[in-house]
C-alpha cells in the first residue's frame, strides 16, 4: 500500500471487451484509492464503466474481459494475482457485494438462513451460535420476525425486505469493504431513503469502507465522503464530495448537477446533458466529452486531457478547469 490508511488502491486499470475485430474500452486507466472506513461514490451515466470497475475489484468480470494494464491492491493483497482459493477467502468474507436486483444476487432455492450460514463457513461456530448470529443479522437490518423469516425463501419477501435480506447476507461475513452497485435504484423513494439510512448506520457501526455505485448524485450526496465521476471509462473528476458539490471542476459534473432538480429529482432525468455518451469501441483521440461540452475548443478534440490535481485532493480531467471558476455548485462551503 502506498498509504497505510488505505484499504484499496487501484492504479491505471484498463478493462476491454473484445468485440469482432475491435475492442470496447470500459476502463481507461482508472486510478483511485479508498481509506479505511470511508465511502467512495462512483457516479456517471449508464455504460460509463462503473460496474465494470467494481467487478474488476471483486474479480467478477466475465471471462472474455481483458485487463491490459492495472494494479488492484486490497489490504496487502494483489487482487489480480490471486488464485481461485485465495479469491474465495476474500469474496463475501473481506469484500461483500450488494446489487440493484436482489433476485439475481440471492439464491432462489436456498433459504435466507442457508445463505447467511454460507458466510460463516470459515468460522468455528456451533449450530446455536450460527442461528443466533443469523437472527441478529436480520434484526440488525430491520427485518421483523427474524426467526420465522430465516426459514423463508427470497420470493416470500417484498422488494424492500429483499434488499435488507441481501444486505444481511453480505454483512454476515463481516466484510471490511462493501461494494454496493446501485443498491437503491430499483426501489421506490421511501424505501430508497430507508436503505440509505440503514447503510449509513451499518457502515458507521461496523467501521466498514463502502464503494458505492450509482447514477444518482442525490444518493452520492447522502452517502459518500468522496466521489469519482466517471465518463466513457475515464474518471473525469475525483475529490471530496463537499468539494465537488461546491466547486465542480469538470463540465460533465456540472451537467450532472444541472440535471438534478432543486425540488423533484424525478421530473428531470439525466437527459438534460445534450447528446449521448461516445462509442467505447471508437473513442475520440481528444477529450471524450468534447462532443457534448459547452466549453470545448480546438485543443479539446485533439488532445486527451490528463487527470490533473487542480487543488489539494481535487482532480479534474479537463484542459480548462479554470473556465468553471465562477460556476456555482449546489452548496456553498
Ligand atoms: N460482458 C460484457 N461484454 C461486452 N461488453 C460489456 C460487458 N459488460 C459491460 N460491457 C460494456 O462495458 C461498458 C461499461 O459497462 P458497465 O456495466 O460497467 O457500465 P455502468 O456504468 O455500470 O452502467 P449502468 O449504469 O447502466 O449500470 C458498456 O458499454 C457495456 O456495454
Ligand atoms: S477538455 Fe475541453 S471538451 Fe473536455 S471537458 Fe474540458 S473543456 Fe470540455
Ligand atoms: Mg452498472
Amino acid at each position: 500500500m502506498d498509504n497505510p490508511d488505505n484499504i484499496l488502491e487501484v492504479k491505471d486499470l484498463r478493462v476491454e471487451f473484445p468485440y469482432k475485430r475491435k475492442s470496447l474500452k470500459a476502463g481507461n486507466g482508472v486510478s483511485f484509492e479508498m481509506k479505511k472506513g470511508e465511502t467512495l461514490g462512483f457516479v456517471g451515466e449508464s455504460g460509463c464503466g462503473k460496474s465494470t470497475t467494481a467487478k474488476a475489484v471483486m474479480r467478477l468480470l466475465p471471462e472474455q474481459a481483458q485487463i491490459p494494464s492495472g494494479q488492484i491492491r486490497f489490504q496487502d493483497q494483489d487482487i489480480l494475482g490471486l488464485n481461485a482459493e485465495e479469491l474465495r477467502k476474500i469474496r463475501g468474507r473481506k469484500i461483500g457485494m450488494i446489487f440493484q436486483d436482489p433476485m439475481t444476487a440471492l439464491n432462489p432455492v436456498l433459504t435466507i438462513r442457508e445463505q447467511i450460514y454460507e458466510q460463516f463457513i470459515d468460522r468455528n461456530m456451533t449450530r446455536k451460535e450460527k442461528e443466533e448470529e443469523a437472527i441478529r443479522m436480520l434484526e440488525y437490518v430491520g427485518i421483523p420476525d427474524a426467526p420465522q423469516r430465516l426459514r423463508e425463501y427470497v420470493y416470500q419477501f417484498s422488494g424492500g425486505m429483499r434488499q435488507r435480506a441481501m444486505i444481511a447476507i453480505a454483512l454476515a461475513g463481516h466484510p471490511e469493504l462493501l461494494i454496493a452497485d446501485e443498491p437503491t435504484t430499483a426501489l421506490d423513494v421511501t424505501i430508497q431513503d430507508q436503505i440509505i439510512k440503514l447503510l449509513n448506520r451499518l457502515k458507521k457501526e461496523m467501521g466498514m469502507s463502502v464503494l458505492l455505485i450509482t447514477h444518482d448524485l442525490g444518493v452520492i450526496s447522502q452517502m459518500s465522503d468522496r466521489v469519482a465521476v466517471m465518463y466513457a471509462g475515464y474518471i473525469v473528476e475525483y475529490a471530496d464530495t463537499l468539494q465537488v458539490f461546491a466547486h465542480p471542476s469538470h463540465p460533465y459534473t456540472c451537467g450532472l448537477m444541472e440535471a438534478l432538480p432543486g425540488k423533484s429529482r424525478q421530473e428531470r432525468p439525466l437527459q438534460a446533458i445534450p447528446g449521448s455518451t461516445p462509442n467505447l469501441e471508437e473513442l475520440p483521440a481528444g477529450c471524450p466529452f468534447a462532443e457534448r461540452c459547452g466549453y470545448c475548443e480546438g485543443k479539446c478534440t485533439e488532445e486527451l486531457p490528463e487527470l490533473q490535481e487542480i487543488a489539494e485532493g481535487h482532480y479534474s480531467r479537463c484542459h480548462f478547469p479554470e473556465k468553471l471558476k465562477n460556476y456555482r455548485g449546489l452548496i456553498e462551503l
